[in-house]
């Protein structure tokens, strides 16, 4: 599989200089996005069509084709002309900043830029590239620095070039740029979660590009670790041990004081409860909408159930983090695939704890279920234990009776589906089955929505 590192800023973050500079050094690809919009800025300017009216700029992507060619350095082609130094003006950089507000402009270049990351070893630049055009890339990046920094490096660079623009409008230029890029409905610049954060601000270029390169190898490092801690060995659970009867009655009497609450709190729903299993030891893999999910979960299983949660969570006051830890949440560090996770994982099935696994990692904000970690899939696997799908649907944007409703689904164990190992394709076939399960359950009654 090709590497893929996706690198997003605003306008005049160094971007793309650093971006060469770490692509030579790793022998990646560079793949310059912005240049795309602006080569679609730069038809439309040449051709008398206003880049502000969204139907001109539509019609005109029908005459378009834009293709990338690495001459040494990425030359960027429209209908087979070279552009790329053409597309370089003050003028193409607001034309840009305005057609990829467009959503059929985005969905235009959506497919160019997915296929040329599939093929390649890449560094790609751009605004939306870690939250929307390479969602699952390997290392992201969000490099940035201050308005007026960029203004300086971006005046010095026009005056090199005779540019007759002064700093005030070079500064008022990218003030607006960034105003557009962060405002704009569809694909707005945005930092993802998983993206580290660098701030060139008080760095020199040399010093950025040695940041970023040593986080793609930290990053792509880490990767091969993680490979190694797929291939784990199988350790059935054994489920003998029983759950402590006294602590069942008191988790008992408690779960049924929440399921009053929640039933008065929510316009809660449960369906499939038939499908929880009695005993525990197993995986509920559901998606993730709210910090409640552990509580909605919890109301129909008839043993305790435990939970990874953030290490932050864990920092907070005492009382708190006693209170998470007694209804069974256990810390895990984002990013930092270690084993010692799946090893607590496990001693709590065997314990006879039910664990509850968000495959997404991060909470829906729309709902919509994103894509599965394999974290889940190595638990069950290599418990070999029974893993229960989840769906949890949200709606209305009420907050008190909210509706809300819980559906279990039909429990499956790795073996069923032919998984009886850790090897990178059995844990993908199983992620890939739970997920399909929870997006069932999640999406079976969207159209009454
Ligand atoms: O990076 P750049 O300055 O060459 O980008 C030109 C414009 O294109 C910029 O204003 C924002 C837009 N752009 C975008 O919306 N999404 C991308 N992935 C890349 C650029």
């Amino acid at each position: 599989m090709s590497i893929n590192v996706a690198l997003d800023g605003p306008s005049g973050a160094g971007k793309s200089t650093i971006a060469k500079m770490a692509a030579a050094g790793l022998g990646f690809v560079y793949v310059d996005t912005g240049a795309m919009y602006r080569t679609i800025a730069y038809y439309c300017i040449k051709e008398g069509a206003d880049v502000s009216d969204a139907q001109a700029v539509k019609a005109a992507l029908a005459n378009i084709d834009i293709s990338l060619k690495n001459e040494g350095t990425q030359q960027v082609f429209l209908n087979g002309e070279n552009v790329s130094d053409l597309i370089r003006t003050p003028e193409i950089s607001m034309g840009a900043s305005k057609v990829s507000a467009i959503p059929e402009v985005r969905a235009f270049l959506l497919d160019l830029q997915k296929d040329i990351a599939a093929n390649n070893d890449i560094i790609m630049d751009g605004r939306d590239i870690g939250t929307v055009v390479l969602p699952d890339a390997q290392v992201k990046i969000f490099l940035t620095a201050s308005a007026e920094e960029r203004a300086n490096r971006r005046f010095k660079e026009l005056q090199e070039k005779g540019d007759p623009s002064t700093y005030e409008e070079v500064l008022a230029d990218i003030n607006q740029r960034d105003y557009n890029d962060i405002h704009r409905d569809i694909a707005p610049l945005r930092q993802a979660e998983d993206a580290v954060l660098v701030d060139s601000s008080s760095l020199t270029l040399e010093q950025t590009a040695e940041e970023i390169m040593r986080i793609i190898n930290e990053k792509t490092a880490k990767k091969k670790e993680r490979k190694v801690r797929e291939l784990m060995p199988v350790r059935p659970i054994s489920k003998s041990r029983r759950y402590n009867p006294v602590k069942l009655v008191f988790y008992t009497i408690l779960r049924y004081i929440v399921m009053g609450l929640y039933h008065i709190y929510y316009d809660i729903h449960f369906e499939g409860t038939e499908n929880v299993p009695k005993d525990g030891g197993n995986v509920f893999a559901s998606n993730h909408r709210s910090y409640q999910d552990p509580v909605f979960i919890a109301i129909h299983t008839r043993t305790p159930l435990s939970y990874m949660a953030k290490e932050e969570l864990f920092k907070q006051n005492v009382l708190f983090t006693a209170l998470i830890k007694f209804f069974g949440a256990f810390p895990v560090s984002r990013g930092k695939g270690d084993t010692a996770v799946i090893d607590t994982s496990i001693e709590k099935l065997e314990m006879g704890r039910n664990l509850v696994i968000f495959p997404e990692g991060t909470r829906s904000k729309d709902g919509k279920v994103g894509a599965g970690k394999t974290g889940v899939a190595l638990v069950a696997a290599v418990a070999q234990t029974r893993i229960v799908p989840v769906g949890i649907v949200f709606e209305g944007s009420l907050k008190f009776r909210r509706r809300v409703t819980v559906r279990y689904g039909t429990p499956l164990t790795p073996a069923e589906i032919g998984v009886t190992g850790t090897d990178p394709r059995s844990l993908k076939k199983l992620k890939l089955k739970i997920m399909e399960d929870i997006t069932n359950l999640v999406e079976k009654d969207v159209n009454k929505l």
